[in-house]
């Protein structure tokens, strides 16, 4: 048995159908085509999964994608404006935040969630916030890295404005 699953993803209405227990990851990915949520642990430990969910990062392997209906979730697609990277993006480019990449996506979500409610945390505070995240790769200097340099082009946005 299948229903009709309403949300609002990356600022557009979409409608899919899917079965109650469908991930919200996998309705994502499979339902909706956007592949740019990865899915790594499927329990909740990784953070590959993160997206935003009214605005909060959650794992969406977590969660059902029934319980997203009528909410707004925003992807790593969703980010960026006018068709450019985010700020964020941006910094995990510049600093080389990422090597293979498949947990870029979570940390993206991650980070953007955290500055927005933190502009200038301190390294500790990066560390805090980035916990939730595990990457195989990058021994994390470079993330940390890019955080503080998300938040210089983040000021650096605003004050051109
Ligand atoms: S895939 Fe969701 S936390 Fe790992
Ligand atoms: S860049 Fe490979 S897991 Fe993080």
């Amino acid at each position: 048995m299948t229903r009709e699953i309403s949300l609002t993803v990356n600022g557009v209405p979409r409608t899919a159908s899917a079965e109650p227990r469908r991930l919200l990851s996998d309705f994502l990915r499979h339902d909706l085509g956007l592949t740019g949520t990865h899915v790594g642990c499927e329990h909740g430990v990784c953070g590959c999964c993160t997206v935003l969910f009214d605005g909060e990062p959650v794992r969406s392997c977590l969660m059902f994608a029934v319980t997203a209906a009528g909410h707004e979730v925003t992807t790593v697609e969703g980010l960026g404006a006018d068709g450019g990277m985010s700020p964020v993006q941006r910094a995990f480019s510049e600093c080389h935040g990422l090597q293979c990449g498949f947990c870029t996506p979570g940390f993206l979500c991650t980070v953007t969630a955290l500055l927005r409610d933190d502009p200038r945390p301190s390294e500790d505070e990066v560390l805090e916030g980035i916990s939730g995240n595990l990457c195989r790769c990058t021994g994390y200097q470079n993330i940390v890295k890019a955080v503080h340099r998300a938040a210089d082009l983040i000021a650096e946005e605003r004050t051109d404005r």
